[in-house]
């Protein structure tokens, strides 16, 4: 029977139940992490639950755990449903109690929860690349929040799903922020860009491992905003996210990105990220 956490107990999933009231259920009141594990080990699990308590901190919910007790917590996790290529989700809701916009007392306490899957590489996409379409920004401007509120976020990637793409890259006036579950990046003249880490984009986890490659490798990259006219003629673009990893987008809108194939600077970032998780798993084994 598969396993799932629900505060600081692991269950089986049949016996995990959510108060109707939860505050998650009923506002999207909380905050969550998708963590990608290779080989059953947790990658940037630190960074990871380092924004966890960022997020919740930003939104002034208390995460009732030491950082410790939680990473031990999801790697028994692991380990209980013997997860190999896959991920953890968890998540953290200002509890339970009567509806109310305003928040409980403090003898409501936070709800964890967190289910593992397995999630296989997307190796064929991130081999031949995919398509995405350019949509407006909708969100709030907290976007720095991993919150649970994520309406604007299904209503532009179902947008996408419906025009045979991959992602929908979003923009507020003409400026790109980022994809609808992804960070958004563009390659001119052999240099990176990406949105600022704002509050107008979530500071994902692939783009800080990302920059820091980069920076090790000697990458021209910056972080600065592009328009939609520069998205629309950049030499490559690509996606980075937990399970997409370093995207190449091929496609815009429907024409071609350069020549329609991923990118050289691309594919190279690819072979870094593969690199540095097989070196975190080869770490892990010795
Ligand atoms: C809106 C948004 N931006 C960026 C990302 C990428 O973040 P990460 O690399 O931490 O998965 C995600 C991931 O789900 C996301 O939802």
């Amino acid at each position: 029977m598969v396993k799932v956490i629900v505060n600081d107990k692991i269950m089986d999933r049949s016996e995990a139940a959510i108060d109707i009231e939860d505050r998650g259920y009923q506002f999207g009141d909380g905050v969550y992490e998708v963590i990608r594990v290779y080989d059953g080990v947790l990658f940037t699990g630190d960074e990871h639950l380092e924004r966890f308590y960022s997020s919740a901190e930003k939104i002034k919910i208390n995460v009732p755990f030491q950082k410790e007790e939680l990473f031990d917590l999801m790697n028994q996790l692991i380990q209980e449903n013997k997860v190999k290529d896959g991920s953890v989700y968890m998540q953290l809701t200002r509890g339970a109690s009567p509806r109310n916009h305003v928040f409980p007392g403090k003898d409501t306490t936070p709800v964890l929860t967190a289910y593992t899957k397995e999630v296989a590489r997307p190796v064929e996409s991130l081999e031949n690349g995919v398509a995405a379409m350019v949509a407006d920004d909708i969100r709030w401007l907290r976007c720095d929040i991993k919150s649970l509120n994520l309406l604007p976020n299904l209503l532009a990637k179902q947008a996408a799903t419906e025009q045979g793409c991959y992602e929908a890259i979003l923009h507020r006036d003409g400026l790109v922020t980022e994809g609808s579950s992804s960070n958004a990046y563009i390659v001119v003249d052999g240099k990176i860009k990406t949105h600022p880490a704002t509050n107008l984009i979530l500071n994902g986890i692939t783009r800080q491992v990302l920059i820091r490659l980069c920076e090790q490798n000697n990458i021209p990259f910056f972080e600065e905003a592009f328009t939609l006219e520069d998205l629309r003629n950049a030499d490559e673009i690509f996606v980075t996210s937990t399970t997409s990893e370093v995207m190449p987008v091929v496609k815009l809108d429907g024409k071609e990105i350069g020549n329609g194939k991923p990118g050289e600077l691309t594919r190279k970032l690819q072979v870094l990220f593969v690199e540095e998780f097989e070196s975190v798993k080869k770490a892990h084994s010795m």
